[in-house]
């Protein structure tokens, strides 16, 4: 590989510059972390399986008019991508209740949330990724009244289409993170990932509540075939897609 300037790594992903400084590369790795990296483990290539995904999903959204970072998948563990200023804000929208919000709530696994919920919380793992308030998000300068409702906006947008999108693979979309960033121009863009590290997804043809489990809660709660799991959510988006 050539030597190129590693800018940033996080638990899954490394950003490099390229010689444009519009333009990033971001390289999937295979390491999994869960509740604030207390966990760390590694899914055989979930790298290529996340960036196959996320690109697939990428190029879905941006045909449905959504502004995303994703430029380019160049090889099977890397997408090129525009360089953007992070929100360090990670948008979550929950369309049936799990994780974190049956725990904080009592409300039972699989509450249908009608509407949807749109949530922010802090991307700061030292603070442990706490629940904002929108007072707070401006208080704190994260983001001002007209970002914050753009954010809104696009997160709803967002799970309209990958809702319609996941139930064509005869999928459950039931949460998933997301994060933006803003581009040169300050236009909010999508960006990181979506991939079965940042959504729950169930598999529509399992009554089993851990076999229709096709995410990241598999490796969080110690289930196995983490990475079949994965492959099973490739497999059926491909089958769906038309996309190129
Ligand atoms: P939660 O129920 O743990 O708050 O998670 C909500 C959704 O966000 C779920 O699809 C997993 C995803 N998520 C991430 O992508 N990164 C994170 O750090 C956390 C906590 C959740």
């Amino acid at each position: 590989m050539v030597d190129r300037q590693k800018l940033y790594e996080g638990k899954a992903k490394i950003l490099y510059a390229t010689d444009n400084p519009e333009v990033l590369i971001s390289y999937f790795k295979d390491d999994a972390t869960a509740f604030n990296a207390q966990k760390r483990g590694q899914i055989t290539d979930k790298g290529k399986l996340n960036c196959a995904i996320a690109t697939h999903l990428f190029k879905v959204l941006a045909a449905a008019g959504i502004p995303t970072h994703w430029l380019e998948t160049p090889n099977e563990r890397e997408m090129r991508v525009q360089a953007i200023k992070i929100i360090p804000l990670e948008v979550v929208v929950r369309n049936l209740a799990a994780g974190s919000l049956c725990q904080q709530t009592g409300l039972d696994l699989g509450t249908p949330l009608e509407p949807p919920l749109v949530e922010f919380y802090y991307k700061n793992d030292d603070l442990g990724d706490p629940l904002l308030t929108r007072d707070r998000i401006k208080a704190m300068n994260l983001a001002d009244e007209a970002q914050i409702e753009t954010l809104v906006r696009l997160a709803e947008q967002i799970n309209q289409v990958l809702q319609d999108f996941f139930q064509q693979c005869q999928i459950t979309l039931v949460d998933f993170k997301l994060e933006f960033g803003l581009n040169h121009q300050n236009q909010i863009i999508l960006a990181d990932e979506i991939s079965p590290d940042t959504c729950r997804l169930w598999d529509q043809s399992e009554t089993s509540l851990s076999d229709r489990i096709l995410d990241k809660d598999r490796f969080r709660k110690d289930l196995g075939q983490v990475a079949e799991a994965y492959q099973k959510v490739l497999q059926r988006i491909l089958a769906q897609g038309s996309l190129s």
